[in-house]
């Protein structure tokens, strides 16, 4: 499964991208109004940062107003994923933008049967969002196991992007279930890498290593170990 950074902010991005933990990015006009910087110059730094898609949101209500969008935010930068949100206008939208060879990201997907019509309009990707889902104690999780088993019976090549990601069990169940990608905030990302007994464990090898005595604990040119072979051997001295 592809992890995507939910975020506008490029220290952010930056950050997760030095992991090498991020394979893309997703936006929409909340995180990009939160940056307070204007909008296209900013995408435009994302997509320098990013070595994968960056979704950039559609702003209009209407079909023509979105394609026009579109069209300048896909020739921005070759990253650019267009959103165009699960409306009527958002399909008419993504069927067209689609057909000239602009990849759609169909977004605020809340039921099986509007992304069986994101996938039929050409959607490259469609976004569930599982937690606005779960807010509303409906299983959002069974949303995307409904959007697999449909995808799968009619072999639609619309991949699942798993969004509004609010905690790490959300992640671990996507990827159990199949979803292509899952986009997620900085803080959740932060919370994949975190473990209490990873922290322990370092501080108990650092503190060991410690008690070595300064002269065994060289490393440097001086100390460094012996040569391999060509075929990798350790020789003996
Ligand atoms: O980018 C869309 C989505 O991930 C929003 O998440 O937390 O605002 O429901 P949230």
């Amino acid at each position: 499964m592809k992890l995507f950074l939910d975020s506008a902010n490029l220290k952010e991005i930056d950050e997760a991208v030095s992991w090498g933990a991020i394979d893309g990015v997703t936006t929409n006009p909340t995180l990009v109004a939160k940056e307070g910087r204007e909008f296209v110059p900013l995408m435009k730094e994302i997509c320098e940062r990013v070595n994968g898609p960056v979704s950039m949101e559609t702003v209009s209500r209407d079909a023509a107003g979105m394609m026009e969008e579109g069209r300048v935010f896909a020739a921005l930068h070759q990253h650019i994923v267009v959103k165009c949100p699960l409306t009527k206008e958002g399909l008419k939208a993504t069927r067209q933008l689609s057909r000239e060879g602009i990849r759609v990201n169909v977004t605020l997907c809340f039921s099986p049967n509007q992304a069986l019509l994101a996938a039929k309009a050409g959607a490259y990707f469609v976004s569930p969002f599982i937690g606005r889902l779960d807010d509303l104690s409906q299983d959002g999780l069974q949303l995307i196991r409904d959007m697999k088993t449909i995808f799968m019976n009619y072999r639609f090549s619309t991949q699942i992007l798993a969004a509004s990601i609010r905690h790490p069990i959300h992640v671990m169940e996507a990827a159990k279930i199949g979803a292509d990608i899952a986009t997620m905030p900085f803080s959740v990302l932060e919370m994949l890498v975190k473990h209490p007994l990873t922290d322990a464990g370092l501080e108990r090898f650092l503190s060991d290593w410690e008690r070595l005595p300064a002269e065994a604990k060289r490393w440097k040119a001086s100390s460094a170990p012996t040569p391999r072979s060509k075929a990798g051997a350790v020789h003996a001295s």
